[in-house]
């Protein structure tokens, strides 16, 4: 996986940190998320978050900042070394667990928290001053991808293919019609799109099968580029004034490149208990 990754991540394409909102209230959940947060439920041998970490490993990401609210604190905690545990499994001859405590070493984990609800755009701004370089990832933790490569290294591969710098690039599925009103869904430029990459020149955010411009929904994966920041705090078009990511990429379209890669692979919604179920049944 490592060389595949070095060849992407060049001087145009850097990719170093990813933000990884999970400060939701997971209402859909309940009770189950009064206690333990969705993301920390199981899917296969691990939680749905190391899912997502793993992601951001496989393309070379590893710097790592979870937005969190209170009482979430058990979602870093899952990575954070525990030299006493590891002393005793190492006493133990426990090896193999061993081995599994011990592949985050390596990775900066930070953690910022957000203190009330205002959106998934407001969840990313809490990150802003962490963010050093001119693009960062952005992985909501619902969305994996199945069945090929890792979901950010895709996006990043895409990235290389597009030449202007400062671009957004948005991981996105062909939804069937009937549930585009769930997604935020583009409006492609088909002149400038070239197989799976392809080029924004609208968003909308859950429309109508009626009204939707396509059936390319966007699939909680993002590379944003630093500007995007400045723009979010200017935005407050959700309900009850939410500051939403979608917001903030309508309003920079005029000037910034927006892209999108049609994801390969099977994506699984592990936001929803009947998408987990489903997960469940795929990853175990
Ligand atoms: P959802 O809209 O699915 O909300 O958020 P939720 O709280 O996770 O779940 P439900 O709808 O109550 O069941 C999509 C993603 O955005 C993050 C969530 O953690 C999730 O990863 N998010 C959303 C925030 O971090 N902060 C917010 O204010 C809103």
């Amino acid at each position: 996986m490592a060389i595949p990754v070095k060849l992407w991540q060049t001087e145009i394409v850097k990719v170093t940190q990813a933000i990884l909102p999970v400060a939701g209230l997971g209402t859909r959940f309940l009770p189950w998320t009064k206690v333990v947060p969705k993301e920390l439920l199981p899917l296969g041998s691990q939680p749905i978050i190391a899912h997502l970490v793993d992601e951001c490993l496989a393309a070379g990401v590893n710097d790592i900042c979870f937005v969190i609210n209170r009482g979430k604190e058990l979602i870093p905690q899952y990575f954070y070394a525990d030299p006493a545990l590891e002393a005793e499994l190492r006493r133990r001859g426990k090896h193999h667990p061993l081995e599994q405590l011990k592949r985050y070493d390596d990775v900066n984990f930070h953690v910022v928290y957000q203190e009330e609800q205002r959106g998934d755009g407001h969840a990313i701004l809490q990150a802003k001053d962490w963010v050093k370089d001119e693009l960062v990832a952005v992985l909501f933790g619902d969305d994996l991808i199945v069945g090929s490569d890792a979901g950010l290294l895709q996006l990043i591969r895409a990235y290389g293919h597009v030449a202007t710098p400062h671009s957004a690039m948005l991981c996105l599925e062909n939804i069937p019609r009937e549930h585009v009103s769930k997604y935020g869904i583009v409006d492609v430029d088909e002149k400038e799109s070239k197989g799976r990459l392809k080029k924004v020149k609208g968003l909308v955010e859950k429309p109508s099968p009626d009204e939707a411009p396509s059936t390319l929904g966007i699939v909680g994966k993002y590379l944003i580029p630093r500007g995007t920041f400045h723009v979010l705090p200017e935005v407050k078009g959700g309900h009850g004034g939410e500051i939403r990511l979608i917001d903030a990429l309508i309003a920079q379209l005029p000037h910034t490149p927006i892209y999108g890669y049609e994801v390969e692979g099977k994506r699984l919604d592990t936001g929803t208990p009947e998408g987990y179920k489903e997960a469940v049944k795929i990853l175990g």
